[in-house]
């Protein structure tokens, strides 16, 4: 999760002459090259390691080889008769029992909470942990049409502890040209104690088990590491809204003096929104949201969920304190008429250590006026949700241009350019407007994947790429490599 400098990316070092000063700025480009490299090599090395593993799991799993070429997008297996689907739950070990999560019910959410802020995902370091809160679980897992029999909980049949979860959602996806009823599978969880005991397979396999039992047998799911064979790879990227916070707390690196000043200085965002029209989303506002939605996933998009309700929209995008912001632009001109929207939500990093210099100067006592380094619990981060602009425009180039194109193929290619051009600008706004909002909310970072088109607004709005990766896979289903910037599904 931590954040590494995106400045130091420019240049050319066949453009520079050799005198002194610049000679250093060669030396600052190789030490930056150093930088990227390790993300680079580790993402080729975990690709070679992968292409050896052998998974006793995976393996017998339908889903493509790590080693397979996907020419051809559809199914693996045809979908299932009901006889062939298997009746009983999976057999547990001794001592551990099947439990459904009742997420409705307040001891049930407040134990799956704890399941999660004591043992979910944490950063390769091991310095922070997801801490989704009670309310955003809800939401999550609550869709209409969820089902119960879908989170599926695993207890400690002795004391009745909630010991391992993982859940399902149903949900539209749409991959190209084909619209498939598919399962969302996430927050896959064990307790620590219960790690390397090939429990997670067996989770897998039950939840599969029950989304069969209703006639769907595909799933899209999201994993940082590398397993057999994601269809696309998204690079996480992070805008800092509260440096110091995020210094202190060693998600970012720790700077000091002129060059804090200008982290500073460069970070600072605006006190109000500049969109004229920007304002929270409103009930009323749920059919226009879905159409913006749904036509800007399908233009942009290879890989997108579907809304084919406004009761999904309203879910899914009405504001809800502490879990999810949805900003619409109210035409000026034309009230009552949203051009755009843009939303994100909560997802809060519990702090578990700090790094080890920010440990030693914690134990010192602070000398004279020097600042102390305050102690945090959370990092208080916000993530990019969906957004929707226009993405349709009524080009015309004019003679000259046309004259210099030289043909119908080069001209429609400068019409797309200049479509990119008007979502860009848009963007950035749009995109800039929720920074504010969440800097005003006292986010410490907002953060994004590198999918939709964030890459369109990622440097102009300061975001940072960050040494995490998110992995999509698809399971009973084959598709050909998607690219990042064609992935419209955010998975919370
Ligand atoms: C992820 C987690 C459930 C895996 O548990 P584990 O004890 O390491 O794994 P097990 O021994 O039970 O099972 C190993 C098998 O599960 C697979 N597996 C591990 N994590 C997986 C994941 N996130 N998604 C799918 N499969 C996974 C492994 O690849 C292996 O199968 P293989 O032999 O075919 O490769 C556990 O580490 C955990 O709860 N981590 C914290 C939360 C987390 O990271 N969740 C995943 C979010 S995507």
């Amino acid at each position: 999760m931590s954040e590494k400098n995106a400045e130091n990316q420019a240049g050319n070092a066949s453009q520079v002459p050799f005198d002194a000063s610049k000679l250093r700025e060669l030396i600052k480009l190789m030490e930056a090259q150093a930088v990227q490299d390790p993300i680079m090599s580790r993402l080729e090395r975990e690709e070679a390691e992968e292409k050896k593993a052998v998974h006793e799991f995976w393996s017998t799993q339908p889903v493509p080889k790590s080693v397979e070429m996907v020419e051809k997008d559809g199914p693996l297996h045809p979908p299932l008769s009901p006889e062939q689907i298997r009746q009983e739950p999976y057999e547990l070990s001794a001592g551990l029992k099947w439990s459904d999560v009742d997420v409705e019910d307040s001891g049930d959410i407040k134990e799956l909470h704890d399941l999660l802020l004591e043992n979910y995902v944490e950063d390769a370091d091991s310095m922070f942990r997801f801490n989704y809160s009670a309310e955003f679980i809800r939401w999550a897992l609550m869709p209409p049409g969820f089902s119960k029999q879908w989170h599926v909980g695993v207890r400690d049949e002795e004391t009745g502890e909630l010991m391992a979860f993982i859940s399902g959602i149903p949900v539209d996806t749409m991959v190209r040209d084909k619209v498939v009823r598919m399962a969302e599978i996430n927050f896959l969880c064990l307790h620590k104690s219960l790690r390397s005991q090939r429990l997670a397979p067996l989770l897998i396999k039950e939840v599969t088990r029950r989304v069969h039992k209703v006639g769907i047998f595909q799933a899209i799911y999201t994993v940082g590491r590398l397993l057999p064979k994601p269809v696309s790879t998204c690079r996480y990227f992070h805008r800092t809204l509260n440096p110091r916070k995020l210094m202190d707390t060693g998600f970012s690196q720790k700077l000091e003096g002129p060059q804090l000043a200008k982290l500073l200085s460069v970070m600072r965002l605006p006190a109000n929104a500049s969109i004229p029209g920007l304002r929270p989303m409103r009930k009323g506002d749920v059919g226009q949201v879905r159409k913006l939605l749904n036509r800007y996933l399908k233009n942009r998009a290879e890989l997108l969920p579907v809304f084919s309700t406004d009761a999904e929209i309203a879910h899914w995008f009405l504001p809800r304190e502490g879990v999810i912001w949805t900003y619409v632009v109210d035409d000026p001109e034309h009230p009552g008429k949203l051009t755009d929207f843009v939303s994100f939500y909560s997802l809060p990093s519990s702090v578990l250590r700090t790094t080890r210099a920010q440990g030693k100067s914690a134990s010192k006592k602070p000398v004279g006026n020097a600042p102390v380094r305050k102690q945090h619990t959370t990092v208080n981060a916000a993530y990019l949700f969906y957004y929707g602009t226009r993405t349709e425009f009524e080009i015309k180039l004019s003679d000259e241009e046309k004259a210099v194109c030289g043909g119908k193929k080069k001209e429609k290619a400068l019409v797309k350019e200049k479509e990119n051009e008007l979502v860009k600008q848009r963007l950035c706004a749009l995109v800039g407007d929720a920074l504010v909002m969440a800097n005003n909310e006292k986010f410490d970072v907002f953060n994004c994947l590198e999918m939709m088109d964030n890459a369109m607004f990622t440097k102009e709005l300061k975001f940072g790429p960050g040494d995490g990766h998110l992995r999509y896979y698809l399971f009973n289903y084959l598709a050909r490599p998607v690219e990042a910037s064609k992935i419209g599904f955010v998975m919370l």
